[in-house]
């Protein structure tokens, strides 16, 4: 989602604002812009679509200023047009904004009333003309922004920049992340720390409700206010972040470079969590999964629901304990009933998601035990929640999720499989772990030959809906790899559980929906089979993932995928790489916007 940048320097900053957003392009966006104060004017540049539009307007009409805020935009309140796109600014004042300003309407309105002309229709022109109401009213610029917090609902993270003040760069935080660079002769603002990596890895990490006053006068300075605007000392910490540019190593899209580098990641995540030659568990949390009160809740979003979703069956299966698992943006809202036994589990490859993170901070305050399972080490999760487990799957830039999200199922399994040895609930555990460390080579052989992808993609990309079914770990997979169909192809899929079929959806099946069937060859694949033979009788094309080379289905269109020979603990691992495959196949078919697809975002910090 929308993403910030801020410099205050003593050399030009266009070039490098527009360096620091495309290093936040990852996050999804659908307009950019940014502006600077020269010869006591702000000026802004501004454009739709991708950033290559804001570098050539950038090119034609350049941009001088040592201060500068630059924005990607992610549209909420009004269309992906220039004229919603950020920094918003009047004569005094320029902001940039991510988030959602909950009571924009009744400010609006109040500002209307007081003869104040919109140019946008978004919720962030309101805080641009509260704070220039009060710079016009005399006031100091933080003072200003200080009272026109005061003022806003909702989760936000703001830069600010000020015509009268050139010297000057502000940024406020309340729900949306925010850093701060810091170097000798520089200051930034960046949504997170690797967009500001190669110009400075001393980051401090804003609070919520910290908002920070950096001032050039005879050098370079900053001050932290927190909530109650008492100055206050935050952590710096020095960061080793890669500075180059994210590069796809050869690939058509990053996505397809995710997809292959699974074998390497999963390796990296489950060696960091057993040890290779004990076979034993190397996870070392202080929380005792063994009590008679003890319940697991999974809590997510999107694709880490449905690694949830694939755990819930490892942590019942082996550990024998009660496992629940909710999208965070309904366990926020619905009063759960927790109690202090409860191990609220959050699963996020970002860190940052708005309700996993409000799950999170509902959880603590309930005095439930928190861990987050998060891929990106400096987040807001891993720093809220009580303990945390790295995915080991490095920056992921496409925005389906795919690496990150095979590395969550890795370490949900090694942490399900844990749990069951303080619970001593079951005595395979060591063969267990170590077949877990195999998995790895499994994933590179589904991956060695992507020809058959690439030939059922062609053929879905001709199609409108698509059914998915599964069963068992298998079936949140399926729901995984229809989202992953429609996230990127846009073609309509849904998955359910197999057994589910005859209870609705069998009513959809025609010739020109085809069904896509996870079927390893398991204690359910005489079921599942049955089911897909009652799909094929009724005309539709039948597509089986499975590693039964005998198996056949009587029907005018069929395809098999044959892959490697999984065991109930491996299949989801060999099968997410499949249905990731297929979706990447029939996009790239389609000619969509594979690591970028319209209207999603990766990091979605508004509700
Ligand atoms: C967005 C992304 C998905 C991701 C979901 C949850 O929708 O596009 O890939 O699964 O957010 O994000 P999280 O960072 O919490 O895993």
């Amino acid at each position: 989602m929308c993403g910030i940048i801020g410099i205050l320097s003593n050399t030009l900053v266009a070039e490098r604002l527009i360096d620091g957003l495309s290093r936040l392009e990852y996050r999804g966006y659908d307009s950019a812009g940014v502006a600077t104060i020269y010869e006591n004017t702000i000026t802004k540049r501004r454009a739709e679509g991708k950033l290559q539009s804001l570098k050539d307007l950038l090119q034609q009409k350049p941009l001088p200023g040592t201060v500068g805020i630059g924005h990607t935009r992610w549209a909420t309140h009004g269309s992906p047009t220039h004229q919603n796109a950020h920094p918003h600014a009047t004569d005094r004042v320029a902001v940039v904004h991510n988030g959602i300003i909950e009571n924009y309407q009744l400010l609006k309105d109040g500002l209307i009333k007081d003869g104040v002309i919109f140019k946008s229709e978004t919720d962030t022109e309101v805080v641009v003309h509260l704070i220039d109401q009060a710079l016009q009213a005399g006031k100091s610029p933080d003072i200003a922004v200080k009272e026109t917090l005061s003022k806003l609902h909702g989760a936000f993270a703001l830069a600010i920049i000020f015509k009268e003040h050139s010297d000057m760069l502000m940024g406020a935080r309340r729900g949306s992340p925010l850093v701060l660079g810091i170097c000798d002769d520089e200051l930034f603002l960046g949504s997170d720390a690797w967009a500001l990596a190669p110009w400075t890895q001393k980051i401090c990490y804003l609070e919520e409700g910290d908002v920070v006053v950096m001032k050039r006068d005879n050098g370079f300075a900053y001050t932290i206010f927190n909530e109650a605007w008492q100055p206050i000392n935050r952590l710096v910490k020095h960061l080793n972040l890669a500075t180059g540019a994210a590069s796809k190593g050869g690939y058509s899209h990053f996505m397809l470079k995710e997809i292959f580098e699974q074998s390497q990641t999963l390796s990296d995540t489950f060696l960091s969590l057993i040890d290779e030659e004990t076979h034993t568990s190397r996870i070392n949390l202080p929380i005792d999964f063994s009590g008679e009160h003890v319940r697991i809740r999974l809590i997510a979003c999107g694709s880490s629901y449905y690694a949830s979703l694939t755990a819930k069956y490892w942590f019942e299966k082996y550990a024998q304990v009660l496992c629940e698992v909710d999208l965070a943006s309904e366990f926020r809202y619905r009063d759960p009933v927790l109690s202090k036994h409860d191990i609220c589990v959050f699963v996020s490859q970002s860190g940052e998601t708005s309700d996993t993170l409000a799950a999170l901070n509902l959880a603590k305050s309930k005095g439930c035990i928190t861990l987050a399972i998060v891929n990106v080490p400096e987040s807001s999760m891993t720093r809220a929640a009580d303990h945390h487990i790295l995915t080991l799957a490095g920056p992921e830039i496409g925005v389906a999720s795919t690496k990150a999200f095979s590395a969550q199922l890795a370490v949900l399994c090694a942490l399900a499989l844990h749990a069951a040895a303080q619970r001593k609930s079951m005595d395979t555990i060591s063969t267990h772990l170590r077949e877990l460390l195999h998995v790895p080579k499994l994933v590179a052989q589904v991956l060695q030959d992507v020809s058959l992808f690439d030939e059922l993609g062609l053929r879905l990309s001709q199609t409108r809906d698509v059914l998915f079914i599964g069963r068992g770990t298998n079936y949140p997979i399926a729901l995984e790899g229809a989202l992953k169909l429609k996230e990127i192809s846009y073609i309509h899929a849904e998955a359910y559980a197999a057994g589910e079929l005859k209870h609705g959806p069998i009513a959809l099946v025609d010739k020109l929906t085809p069904l896509i069937a996870i079927a390893p060859n398991d204690g359910w694949f005489e079921k599942t089979s049955s089911n897909i033979q009652e799909v094929a009788t009724r005309g539709a094309p039948i597509i089986v993932l499975t590693d039964d080379p005998m198996f056949t289905v009587n029907c005018l269109e069929f395809r098999k995928i044959l892959l490697p020979k999984s065991t109930p603990l491996s299949a989801c691992f060999i099968y997410t790489a499949a249905v990731q495959c297929i979706a990447y196949y029939t996009a790239l078919h389609k000619g969509t916007d594979v690591d970028q697809p319209r209207n999603l975002a990766k990091s979605v910090t508004v509700e």
